[in-house]
């Protein structure tokens, strides 16, 4: 990034960026370049490009803020639409949650859910909330990545949303009984959101859930 580039090493291509591991002295970052959707209008691509790199930085930071667990933004290039972050070390949720113990699994989902607590008081929803955007270091502590959807939101509904598509996520990709991680969820989830939001977010995900099964039978 910036005038003086950097050594990248390819590390992940996604559908809207291309991710590489790098060095800052003695980190190691992940740099997140977003790449143009040819189906998209040039202009049009340009600013949705720039708004969501601006946008993922700073509802990331924002989350850290809260105290989220989440990497720490080192660079911004806005004009190319690339930013770089601390490295994670670890793996993301969908590769290492059937093989963790159910002990162990609702452990890690009773932090998760008291992270998403901060996340939701702190003002922020996450918008992509799947096992594939959450990390687990070795230490089994649960990092969120990919704020490519965040936004800042007080809304039920976006919270709802967040928690619904995490439990859509543990039902569709993993084996693991989903009742007890759902029931972990909740309870780190009601230690940090307070009374009020915690009753909103999860009266909104029942919702929405019974209105995806409505729609799933017709
Ligand atoms: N800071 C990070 N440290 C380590 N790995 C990361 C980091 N950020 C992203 N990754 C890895 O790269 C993958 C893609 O990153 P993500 O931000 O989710 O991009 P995409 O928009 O393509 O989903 C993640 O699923 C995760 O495996
Ligand atoms: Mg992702």
């Amino acid at each position: 990034m910036g005038a003086s580039k950097l050594e990248m090493e390819p590390f992940h291509r996604g559908a809207e960026a291309n991710l590489f591991l790098s060095t800052i002295d003695s980190w190691k970052v992940v740099v997140k370049q977003r790449i143009s959707k040819a189906y998209r209008n040039a202009s049009l691509d340009d600013k949705i490009r720039r708004e969501r790199t601006l946008s993922e930085v700073s509802t990331m930071h924002d989350a850290k803020a809260a105290g989220v667990k989440a990497p720490s933004i080192t660079g911004v290039e806005a004009e190319t639409d690339t930013f770089s972050m601390t490295f994670v070390d670890g793996t993301i949720a969908r590769d290492c949650l059937d093989g963790m113990s159910p002990r162990e699994a609702t452990t890690l989902f009773e932090k998760l859910g008291a992270m998403i607590g901060l996340l939701h008081s702190g003002g922020i929803v996450h918008g992509d909330l799947t096992t594939s955007n959450i990390m687990v270091t070795l230490e089994r502590d649960p990092f969120l990545v990919d704020f490519g959807m965040a936004r800042r939101s007080s809304d039920p509904e976006d919270r709802g949303v967040d928690l619904h598509l995490l439990q859509l996520s543990i039902v569709t990709s993993h084996l693991k009984d989903a009742s007890p991680l759902v029931k972990a969820l909740a309870t780190g989830y009601s230690k940090t959101a307070g009374r009020a939001i915690h009753e909103s977010s999860w009266a909104k995900a029942r919702e929405i859930s019974r209105r995806g099964r409505y729609f799933a039978i017709r």
